[in-house]
């Protein structure tokens, strides 16, 4: 453990993940929520094959921060790395994380990131040759300091990462949810109107749009109960020395709002 880190603090009734996140699963991975489950499969195989990052060479070692019980996580998913290292304070999400099928390789370790300042900058120092994702969880904290954008700039330039999380969420019913990819420098107000044309919203400002700054990302809606919807942004970095050329991205071009976490 780092000595100037602190540890991951056990909860079972934080408002981000805890029990009530359990019984969510419960009642809706099957259902509600199995086609955003399907998109977030298809960005991690994206993410593995190379083209979701622009491009990155496998890694053998991942770190998952905020897996939770992985209810996320296609099957196999985990299998796909020689060792693979969770950062989960809910105990009850570790026992069941480390009850799946491919969690051979799965460990735990102690290190809270993102609640100080350079907590990223000791996860890069900790774990310095890993792939690392962010499994919904940027969206649900409040940066430490300046915002995850400017954080993960900082800290981990030198790590290929990735992170969906929540950018906003609201109790307005989209009229579009297909899932699309931007690949151009747009405002938030441009992209909600993808799945909200029109009109005013209402939301709830999760301070995570463009987590990967300029770089191509993507969108999609979930629907985490019957009358909330998040949209949920991937985005992915990839090392400079790491980066082809011309990166491949197969996507088409394309307020003032309070802060708030997750909406129980
Ligand atoms: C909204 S849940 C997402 C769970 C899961 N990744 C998913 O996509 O369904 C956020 C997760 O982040 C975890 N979490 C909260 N604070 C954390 C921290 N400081 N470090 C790592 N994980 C944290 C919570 O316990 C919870 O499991």
């Amino acid at each position: 453990m780092d000595s100037d880190c602190p540890p991951l603090v056990d909860h079972l009734l934080a408002p981000s993940g805890g029990l009530i996140y359990h019984l969510r699963a419960l009642r809706h991975r099957h259902g509600l929520w199995a086609p955003f489950h399907r998109v977030v499969a298809g960005w991690l195989a994206g993410w593995l094959a190379g083209w979701l990052a622009g491009w990155q060479p496998a890694r053998r070692e991942l770190v998952i921060v905020g897996p939770n019980a992985g209810y996320a996580l296609p099957d196999g998913f985990l299998a796909r790395f020689e060792r693979v290292t969770a950062l989960e304070p809910d105990p009850l999400a570790r026992w069941l994380l480390a009850r799946r099928p491919d969690a051979a390789q799965l460990a735990f370790a102690r290190l809270d990131c993102l609640t100080t300042p350079d907590g990223l900058a000791h996860l890069a120092a900790r774990f310095p040759d890993a792939a690392i994702l962010f499994s919904n969880v940027l969206g649900q904290l409040n940066a430490p300091a300046d915002d995850w954008q400017t954080l993960l700039a900082r800290h981990l330039a030198g790590h290929a990462w990735a992170s969906y999380h929540d950018v906003i969420s609201t109790r307005s019913a989209p009229t579009r949810d297909t899932p699309c990819a931007v690949s151009t420098a747009e405002n938030l107000a441009a992209t909600l109107a993808r799945f909200w044309p029109g009109g005013e919203l209402e939301v709830t400002d999760h301070a995570s749009f463009r987590l990967a700054g300029d770089a191509p990302c993507r969108y999609a809606i979930w629907p985490i109960a019957r009358r909330r919807w998040h949209l949920v942004e991937w985005a992915a970095h990839a090392p400079l020395k790491e980066k082809p050329g011309r990166p491949e991205f197969p996507c088409p071009q394309g307020g003032a709002l309070p802060r708030g976490a997750h909406e129980p």
